[in-house]
């Protein structure tokens, strides 16, 4: 992650959507480390459960909203 968030030039401020967050690990090192604000989404983990990781790291608001898929599903 480290080398990833390397090549992004992140900086304090920019906004970052962490499409796939999971329970939200890669969000907080963003957060944390680049001080960047991050909008994080999952299909499968809701965002109660990321919320809690969230509220652990004391860095971030809490305001969860469940996403709609961002799936096609008419196949
Ligand atoms: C390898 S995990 C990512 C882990 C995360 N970066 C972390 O720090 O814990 C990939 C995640 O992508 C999510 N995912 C897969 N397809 C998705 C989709 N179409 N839209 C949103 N999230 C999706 C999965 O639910 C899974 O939690």
């Amino acid at each position: 992650m480290e080398d990833l968030a390397h090549d992004l030039d992140l900086r304090p401020g920019m906004r970052v959507l962490d499409l796939g967050s999971g329970k939200g690990a890669t969000s907080v090192f963003l957060a944390r480390e680049y001080g960047v604000e991050v909008v994080a989404a999952d299909l499968w983990i809701a965002p109660e459960q990321a919320a809690r990781v969230f509220a652990e790291a004391s860095c971030c608001r809490r305001r969860c909203h469940r996403p709609r898929p961002c799936v096609n599903r008419r196949r």
